[in-house]
């Protein structure tokens, strides 16, 4: 992993070795904490930030969720934001922001504990690897099920719910696969491990609605608003895990991963990225870039020179 010179934590910009919390904080111990993953890219105006103001909302809700007030504003960790990845001297990164319950009382009620807030960044290559994103993964479907909202809280993006995504990450490359696909738990497939998931059938386009204990992905949103305009049908319903395998093309998005077609599931071949996923993916790449002017309102563009300059005068 790449690491960055600063990272900012509670307000100031601390060296990354020095970013550091006690052993008994509280999110350590019980997973009392959200998180957002980011990315910016490198475009011809300067790095810019894929729909910023979509993750820090979902940020403040799912803190709200877990009964969390995130003591900054959004125009506070949007700033701090634009701040890190200037003074970094990065064109393109991952960002991470955290609130989490910090050092206080111990036991299960977190309610006065502080809630602490850190932003990070570092450069983070194609999550899947760039042969995946051209060729597809390989994906099996986990023997765990997502997290059912009979137990947590599946629209929200928690610390602690990771545990699942983790089982089924380990259990899916201990295999020799890239990525699980995880089914709800009414057995409808549900999304991989940190992406949501299309199925294309007979050209239409399929993916798991809102009561299938998806996250709501800003990708998987992106993507089928990209997918409409380009004159395709996007139908949100239920999933039987046979469809993935006798899916025409198969893909995932996510902020790490992006648009990753997967090639085969569960050992059926389901063949190389097909039409639909490649006309998608090279409009969503365009998106991402700053390249279509289109979705040009998705990108938050960090002004670096006006921050360079203000910082030098
Ligand atoms: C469990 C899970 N599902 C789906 C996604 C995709 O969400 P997004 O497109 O907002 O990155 C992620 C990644 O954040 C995730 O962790």
């Amino acid at each position: 992993m790449n690491t960055a010179d600063l990272i900012w934590m509670n307000g100031e910009f601390v060296a990354w070795e020095d970013a550091k919390v006690h052993v008994l904080t509280h999110s350590l111990h019980y997973g009392t904490g959200v998180f957002e993953g980011i990315r910016a890219y490198e475009t011809e105006r300067g790095p810019a930030i894929f729909r910023h103001l979509d993750h820090l909302d979902r940020l403040r809700k799912s803190a709200q969720l877990y009964y969390m007030d995130i003591p900054y504003s959004t125009d506070d960790l949007r700033e701090a934001t634009h701040e890190l990845i200037a003074r970094n001297g990065f064109r393109s990164c991952y960002i991470r922001p955290l609130a989490f319950r910090g050092y206080g009382p111990m036991g299960l009620d977190p309610l006065s504990n502080p809630v602490e807030v850190t932003i990070a960044v570092w450069e983070w290559g194609a999550y899947l690897g760039e042969e995946g994103k051209r060729n597809g993964v390989r994906a099996r479907v986990s023997s765990w099920r997502r997290i059912s909202p009979e137990s947590l809280i599946p629209h929200a993006k928690a610390c602690g719910q990771y545990l699942n995504s983790v089982l089924a990450k380990i259990e899916a490359t201990k295999a020799g696969y890239e990525e699980a696909i995880l089914l709800d738990h009414h057995s409808n497939v549900c999304e991989g491990t940190g992406e949501n998931v299309f199925v294309v059938r007979d050209g239409t386009i399929f993916t798991p609605g809102h009561s299938a204990s998806i996250l709501d992905g800003i990708n998987r949103k992106s993507v089928m608003e990209i997918a409409r305009d380009l004159g395709y049908t996007v139908v949100e319903r239920d999933i039987a895990r046979a469809e993935l395998a006798l899916a025409d093309e198969l893909f995932l998005t996510g902020t790490a991963a992006e648009l990753t077609p997967v090639r085969s599931v569960d050992d059926v071949e389901l063949g190389p990225p097909g039409e639909i996923t490649r006309a998608i993916q090279r409009v969503f790449d365009d998106a991402l870039h700053g390249r279509a002017e289109r979705y040009r309102e998705w990108l938050d563009p960090v002004d670096v020179a006006a921050r360079s300059a203000h910082a030098a005068g």
